[in-house]
């Protein structure tokens, strides 16, 4: 009965593949290499600061736009980061998640019929955010293998109706990352439409090997155009805290505000409070990208003599493998078969496109603990 009094704003979305891939990892007692979220130990520092919090009673309503130290905090680590100011009170909002502060941005600007562009293998988050919004999904891919944007077609792709053009750098699921000649290319598309936004997901601005992450923060051209939203979740270890935020001009900052007040009104308090004071303790999102360049190297020397090919990952806690050496069977059924029968769960990349596009490679998350890379890795070679 209660189904036919809905028409549903997402009809065709069911169980997401990766509560599907944990339950068989759990039910066949596997390795879950799958979903992205670290299993290792959090800063005993940063578990200090939560018990200050408490032993302070910091357990109320935060203030709409974020507590003020930890906005601070965020614009004193910007400066150091980049050399650039950013107004804490203008320019900076805390949210529950990057998840919330997409949500938020895209929920601001996209009225019905706004066109959106954004680029496949994409987040999950993205395109049904835009759907509720009764944006028009224009969906393009990124050049396999490599995973990068083939600007020539976003230009052909832009039009009038362009509202806003979605990326994400470093990049999730491929571990791609830009190069100045992105940033320049972004540059002349908004240059040469004055109507076109960028919402820029940054979240693993910090997980970026080799080269200097890109950030469109460092344009003064693109930052008067974007929203560029952050991830405490992957800086800190701390995914389950659920709390990020976004930094936008001033009057895109306005506008994000009036969603975020009657969305969540304001992100956990008392996690805000131990974020604050993490912040201020120090430089420690400098320890992050060789953390993770440790974990990466360890996973790919272990699994040198194994049938998978690995592709480049410049950036993120994810790395791609190829497995068409070993299979002819689709990536949703070889995922599940390593599941299965070899003990290792990872995800197939067909479902992070519109169309379901299969180049025969997995996605597996390498912010684990090493003896869990190593078991993994011993587990692959097998096969
Ligand atoms: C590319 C990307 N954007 C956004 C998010 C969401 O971040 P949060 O957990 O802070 O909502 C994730 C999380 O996996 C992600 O990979």
């Amino acid at each position: 009965m209660s189904k036919t009094m809905i028409k549903s704003k997402l009809p065709n979305i069911g169980t997401t593949i990766f509560s599907v891939m944990s339950a068989l990892a759990n039910e066949h007692k596997a390795v879950n290499l799958s979903q992205g979220f670290p299993d290792f130990p959090i800063d005993d520092r940063l578990k200090s600061y939560i018990g200050e919090a408490l032993d302070q009673n910091q357990v109320q309503y935060a203030p709409m736009p974020g507590r003020l130290d930890l906005r601070e905090a965020i614009s004193k680590k910007v400066k150091q980061q980049h050399g650039i100011a950013v107004n804490p009170n203008t320019e900076i909002t805390i949210t529950a998640g990057a998840t919330q502060a997409i949500y938020t941005a895209i929920t601001a600007i996209i009225n019905e019929g706004d066109e959106v562009i954004l680029f496949d293998p994409a987040y999950d988050c993205y395109d049904p955010t835009i759907r509720v919004n009764k944006g028009i999904l224009i969906h393009l891919k990124l050049k396999h293998p490599t995973y990068h944007i083939n600007w020539e077609e976003v230009r052909e792709k832009v039009t009038a109706k362009t509202k806003l053009i979605i990326t994400n750098n470093p990049h999730n699921p491929c571990g791609s990352v830009w190069t100045e000649d992105d940033i320049k290319s972004l540059e002349e598309l908004v240059q040469a439409h004055p109507e076109l936004m960028v919402l820029s997901d940054e979240v693993y601005e910090h997980i970026q090997y080799n080269n200097e992450h890109q950030s469109v923060l460092k344009s003064s051209i693109l930052r008067e155009r974007s929203f560029i939203t952050y991830s405490f979740g992957k800086t800190m270890h701390v995914t389950g805290w659920k709390l990020g935020y976004c930094i936008a001009p001033e009057s895109f900052t306005a506008e994000f505000r009036k969603i975020h007040q009657y969305m969540v009104f304001c992100a956990n308090n008392t996690m805000q409070y131990a974020a604050a004071k993490y912040l201020n303790a120090g430089e420690f999102w400098r320890e992050v990208m060789p953390m993770y360049q440790q974990k990466k190297d360890l996973f790919m020397e272990q699994i040198k003599m194994s049938r998978f090919k690995p592709l480049t990952c410049s950036g993120t806690y994810f790395c791609l493998l190829d497995y068409s050496e070993i299979s002819t069977l689709p990536d949703v059924d070889f995922a599940k078969e390593l599941t299965i029968k070899y003990g290792v769960a990872a995800i197939p990349v067909s479902v992070f496109y519109q169309d379901q596009t299969d180049h025969k490679v997995i996605r597996i998350c390498f912010a684990k603990q090493n003896e869990t890379l190593i078991k993994a890795a011993e587990l692959l070679c097998k096969i």
